[in-house]
């Protein structure tokens, strides 16, 4: 899988993990339970990943352009319809156009 994208991936399910304990803490306080000191702790793990790899996701941009040349030859796109630089869904605008037989028959038609 492409790198980029795994980041990704990744730092959305983290996120998912990160509300399930933050809730987690909130609603045991709401139902009066006093949680351990080191439980309010637990959250700073995904955090921590969620920062690294979000601040990866947010240069990614800027740092596309003088990796390789791809600004100058245009957006590549991976099979899976993903920008290979960036991981994010290409537009689909991007993709090139192919003209089919079948294109050039419904123009002949009466
Ligand atoms: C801690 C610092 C964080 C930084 C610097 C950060 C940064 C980023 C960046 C740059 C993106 C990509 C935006 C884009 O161009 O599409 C992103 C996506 C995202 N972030 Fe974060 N983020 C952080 C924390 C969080 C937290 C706390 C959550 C949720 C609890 C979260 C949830 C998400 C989700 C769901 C996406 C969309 C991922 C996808 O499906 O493409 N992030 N974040």
């Amino acid at each position: 899988m492409n790198w980029n994208k795994w980041i990704r991936q990744t730092h959305r399910w983290v996120s998912v993990v990160f509300v399930a304990i933050v809730t987690a803490l909130f609603a045991a306080l709401g139902l009066g339970h006093e949680p351990a000191e080191w439980l309010y702790l637990m959250p700073l793990l995904p955090l921590a990943f969620l920062l690294v790899t979000g601040v990866y996701m947010f240069v990614l941009p800027y740092t596309a352009g003088w990796r390789n040349e791809r600004r100058l030859a245009g957006t590549e796109v991976g099979p899976t319809g993903h920008d290979d630089a960036t991981g994010m869904r290409a537009r689909v605008d991007a993709a090139p156009i192919t003209p089919t037989p079948s294109c050039f028959a419904s123009h002949l038609s009466p």
